[in-house]
């Protein structure tokens, strides 16, 4: 670990702020600045934009509606739904209707604030409910069946049923959504900086709405600020804004929200409504589990129907239940388009499960963890959608964590704690997690890398993921340092663009070293063969014998002595001999397939297993809380980046804490947002965050990840999950008849008004 932590490498930059992003660029000369005119109506008909008093203003370039655009001003990906600008509907409030163009960010947004928008207001869903009842939604019901759940209900001895409300969570990431972009050739092609985890959809949409081919766009992607899944699909509305506003005024523009816009536009986490249903045998056996999502998808389809897809496939997490009936359906409200984020829609299931699990546990009288062990997954389980579990490494995690975090002597001692009646309870849950690896959508399981290998032995290499602050681009150093047994420093890896790597899939799904790792092995393994078959020719050497170490080609000459070529000698030699030093490489994740129809099939490479332990304390007088300690054990196969890994579980698992307890959204029933800055949105901080405790364990090798690795992006999230059942547990021990409906985040507030009963107004 120490070697790890004096060779993390971006961590300097981020820290010392030396690391640049979108907003850092140099600005070429020229250079407007953009604001958007944003829509003040959650539903309503267009009717008018006037913008003569913001043209009136002494800077102000340009106000650019709908009818300016000159390609299509389409640009929904899954669904074509959505506007770039609206024309005559506004489906949520905050939906560009106009663009200004200006010289400085600050005029520009005063302009924008000029621009008269005559709007008549119609009505407005905001609950998701009243939309399903509307029948306002994207797709049909999807529906998973295993055994016959209907009979497993009548014939059980334990029955309970209920409703579990999981709320939206802003990302906040650190940057905010930025672009910038610049018209090359006197507007002929188009450079475009986007700080965006989508790339090449940016590129195909800019071709799209400024009617040219794709060859004329370049998308460059520095680094990002984080993204967290926000800027999947939804950093593409500013980048093609940018790219409208460049094309047009011939010169470059430059968007960047600022944090208010940010939150009050762009789409968050997917609130879930869930109905459950839960069943047990006197053993103990979960023998049966129903449960219905209702899915609040926001104003466009945007991601939400593929969300939704990942919510169906982890129903039942990391148990095994014999008779399973899921159905799922995405609404369309009028709150700003909800989208990818962290988890990507398996939050909401695993949340539901551990709710239903809690309520059933009380119902029997068992401890909750009693209930969550003697239902975990074991090798041979079939899921109901296809796939059967081949390894028992979420039992090996299980047993891990017991031992390492000392798991029932804790309980014990926190139950004699809670009943000697001190003030400050305490509670403890285990979260397990089984997490399925690649895109449901079986196409984007793709990568293309770019290796070059320059005269003086240093190499270039191109990726298809953007690096933002998972350590995409350290682990991917490693993995060519390590084919080619070189220092690490000797590798670069650029930044993502698409005139490197073409046609990329979203970096998402948490599978970006896996598919761009694999790539890169198929590359540099081709260079390898061809150096050394070259080595072999040219230094006289057993083809056979040839090995990489330490900087050199070593092999056995004719006489059996072992010669050594270094890295920078063979490189040289090679070029001298016109041996191509340039390689492309290429992944697609074999055997997937997914059958909508029958939904059946194999959508996942691999799955991911871990567990993690939350403990919490409650003041039993005033409902606050701490999350005072989290271990975790979690399978990860064998680390590239042991330090990245390590800093994915903290972050993943803080990120998923806060959901599960501080982050709160509101909005008020116009859909206006009412938590719309660090004012009013809390997110954990370092003071609240618990003592982490991970354990990395390997449990068998994994074919689909470079080196055996196993991907780790999203788990961690749903590994902080546990902080909502941990502050319930303490709740309950507080109060054993608190009425607490299981309605996430688990506020200060809300366990405050469960400690206390219900005075009648
Ligand atoms: N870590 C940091 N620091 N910043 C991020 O934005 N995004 C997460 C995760 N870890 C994110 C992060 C999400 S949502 C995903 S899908 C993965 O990183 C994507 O990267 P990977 O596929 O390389 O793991
Ligand atoms: N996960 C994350 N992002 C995605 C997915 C997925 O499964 N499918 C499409 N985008
Ligand atoms: Mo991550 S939600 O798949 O970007």
């Amino acid at each position: 670990m120490a070697e790890g932590r004096a060779r993390y490498q971006e961590a300097g930059g981020h820290l010392s702020g030396r690391s640049t992003y979108v907003d850092d660029w140099p600005l070429p000369e020229g250079t407007l600045h953009a604001a958007v005119v944003a829509a003040d109506v959650a539903h309503g008909r267009l009717r008018g934009i006037d913008s003569a008093a913001a043209l009136a203003m002494a800077g102000v370039q340009r106000v650019i509606t709908a009818a300016d655009i000159p390609g299509d001003n389409q640009i929904g990906d899954i669904v074509p739904d959505e506007r770039l600008l609206a024309e005559s509907v506004v489906k949520y409030r905050g939906k560009p209707v106009a663009l200004v163009l200006a010289d400085s960010a600050e005029l520009a947004r005063r302009a924008a604030a000029r621009v008269r928008v005559d709007c008549v207001a119609l009505p407005a869903i905001t609950d998701v409910r009243a939309a399903r009842k509307a029948g306002h939604t994207f797709g049909d019901e999807r529906r998973l069946c295993r055994g016959q759940p209907a009979q497993a209900f009548a014939e059980a001895r334990w029955v309970v049923q209920g409703e579990v409300d999981c709320h939206a969570q802003e990302h906040l990431y650190f940057e905010t959504q930025s672009a910038l972009a610049m018209p090359l050739d006197g507007g002929e092609r188009l450079r475009l900086l986007s700080a965006s985890q989508n790339p090449s959809a940016i590129q195909r949409f800019a071709a799209k709405v400024l009617a040219l081919p794709m060859h004329c766009i370049e998308v460059e992607v520095p680094r990002l600020g984080g993204a967290f899944g926000g800027k999947e699909e939804q950093a593409k509305v500013w980048a093609l804004l940018a790219a409208l506003g460049a094309m047009l005024a011939r010169r470059p523009v430059k968007l960047v929200l600022e944090r208010q816009e940010d939150m009050r536009w762009t789409g968050k986490r997917h609130p879930y409504a869930v109905r459950y249903r839960i069943a047990a045998d006197p053993d103990g056996h979960i023998t049966a589990y129903a449960v219905d999502f209702l899915q609040d998808g926001g104003a466009v389809a945007d991601l939400s129907t593929a969300v939704l897809e990942r919510t169906l496939f982890h129903a039942t997490n990391a148990y095994q239940i014999a008779h399973v009936q899921v159905t799922a359906i995405s609404c369309r409200t009028h709150h700003p388009s909800n989208t990818a984020f962290r988890g990507f829609g398996a939050p909401q299931a695993v949340i539901a499960l551990e709710c239903a699990i809690d309520h059933l546990a009380r119902e029997m009288g068992r401890p909750r963890w009693r209930l969550q062990a003697d239902n975990l997954l074991r090798a041979g389980y079939a899921f109901d959608y296809g796939m059967t579990v081949t390894t028992d490494a979420l039992h090996a995690c299980w047993q891990r964590l017991l031992e390492q975090a000392d798991i029932a002597q804790r309980c014990a001692q926190i139950e004699r704690h809670n009943q000697s009646g001190a003030r400050y309870v305490r509670g403890l849950a285990l979260t397990p997690l089984c997490f399925g690896i690649s895109f449901t959508a079986t196409h984007l399981n793709q990568a293309g890398v770019l290796v070059n290998i320059y005269t003086d032995g240093s190499v270039g290499v191109a990726i298809s993921a953007v690096e933002m602050g998972q350590g995409v681009r350290e682990k991917m150093q490693v993995i060519v340092a390590r084919c080619f047994a070189l220092e690490r420093n000797a590798v670069r890896v650029d930044f993502t663009s698409s005139s490197k790597t073409a046609n990329v899939s979203p970096t998402a799904a948490s599978v970006g070293t896996d598919l761009n790792g694999m790539a890169l092995l198929s590359a540099c393994e081709q260079l390898r063969a061809r150096l050394a078959a070259f080595a072999a020719e040219h230094y006289a050497l057993a083809a056979a014998s040839i090995r990489w170490q330490g900087g050199c080609i070593e092999g056995r000459d004719a006489d059996s002595v072992v010669q050594r070529v270094s890295w920078l000698q063979l490189v040289g030699a090679a070029y001298m001999a016109r041996i191509d030093l340039v390689k492309h490489g290429f992944y697609a994740t074999p055997d997937l397939y997914f059958d909508r129809s029958r939904e059946r099939g194999r959508p996942f490479a691999y799955h991911v297993y871990g567990v993690s332990a939350i403990e919490a304390t409650l003041d039993s007088v005033l409902g606050t809380y701490t999350i005072d300690r989290a271990d975790v054990v979690y399978d990860l196969g064998q680390s590239l980046a042991p330090l990245v890994d390590l800093g994915q579980m903290e972050g993943g698992l803080v990120q998923g804490i806060g959901y599960a307890t501080l982050e709160e959204i509101r909005w008020d029933a116009e859909g206006r947002l009412l938590t719309d800055s660090l004012a009013t949105y809390k997110i954990p901080d370092l003071l609240s965050s618990p003592a982490i405790s991970v354990e990395f364990i390997a449990s068998d090798s994994n074919r689909h990840g470079p080196f055996s690795a196993k991907a780790v992006g999203e788990p961690p999230f749903l590994l902080g999950l546990g902080a909502y059942t941990a502050v319930l547990a303490c709740i309950r021990a507080a109060n054993p008849d608190a009425a607490l409906p299981y309605q996430l985040p688990m506020t200060p507030e809300k366990a405050l008004l469960a400690l206390y009963p219900r005075k009648p107004c």
